[in-house]
């Protein structure tokens, strides 16, 4: 069995389907981390990005963060920037920020990122647990752009592919690596694109 086929099987394992397009996986990457499965994870990443300069990781809290530094050990330990969703930063002229749609909570919410930690030219990584509609990676992109800053791919663990985001992200050119693509969940059974 490959890495990246134990990632499938844990989630066919321990994966709970939550009517017909919430996937819980809690017991390995949301809620309890299985760190051993996220340093293979980290490994995957780096053989399919490896030609590539990559001089920062970005993710969002919470979720992302933990799979971010793991990540980031395969990257000769670059630093990892983390999006914030609380505004605890408050003065506005040293963040960048972007608006965020969240089909899940059905509600806008902002993200945000000092200007000290994204500088112009630099090759972004972009890391997350997961990718559905994608409105928060266009954010992130949001606020790349804004501090000129490259995106030199994404790299995510579960892609719910039935909900576009993945799609749109590689229709518009952009190298992105979804170590698992769930296709449809319908009646709880997962499947996987191939
Ligand atoms: P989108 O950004 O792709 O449009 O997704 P959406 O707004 O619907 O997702 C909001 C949050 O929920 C994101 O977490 C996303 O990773 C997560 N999420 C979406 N679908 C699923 C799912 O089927 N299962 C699980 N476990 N999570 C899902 P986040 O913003 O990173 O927040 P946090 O949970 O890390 O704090
Ligand atoms: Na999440
Ligand atoms: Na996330």
């Amino acid at each position: 069995l490959t890495k990246m086929e134990t990632l499938k099987n844990r989630i066919l394992e321990d994966g709970v389907v939550l009517g017909n397009d919430i996937l819980k996986v809690d017991s390995f990457l949301n809620h309890q981390i299985d760190v051993e499965l996220f340093n293979e994870i980290g490994k995957a990443f780096k053989e399919h990005f490896k030609d590539k300069k990559i001089d920062k990781i970005l993710t969002i809290e919470a979720s992302g963060i933990g799979l971010a530094c793991l990540v980031a050990q395969h990257f000769n330990c670059v630093p990892v920037v983390f999006a914030k969703k609380t505004e605890s930063l408050n003065l506005d002229k040293d963040i960048y920020y972007s608006e965020v749609y969240s089909f899940t909570k059905k509600k806008s919410y902002k993200v945000m990122v000092s200007k000290k930690y994204l500088k112009a030219g630099e090759n972004v990584l972009v890391i997350d647990d997961f990718l559905a509609n994608g409105k928060a990676m266009l954010g992130l992109e949001d606020i790349l752009n804004q501090a000129g800053a490259k995106l030199a791919g994404v790299g995510i663990v579960i892609e719910k592919g039935f909900q576009g985001g993945g799609d749109d992200i590689r229709g518009r050119g952009i190298d992105l690596k979804s170590l698992a693509i769930v296709d449809s969940m319908e009646d709880g059974r997962i499947k996987f694109r191939e």
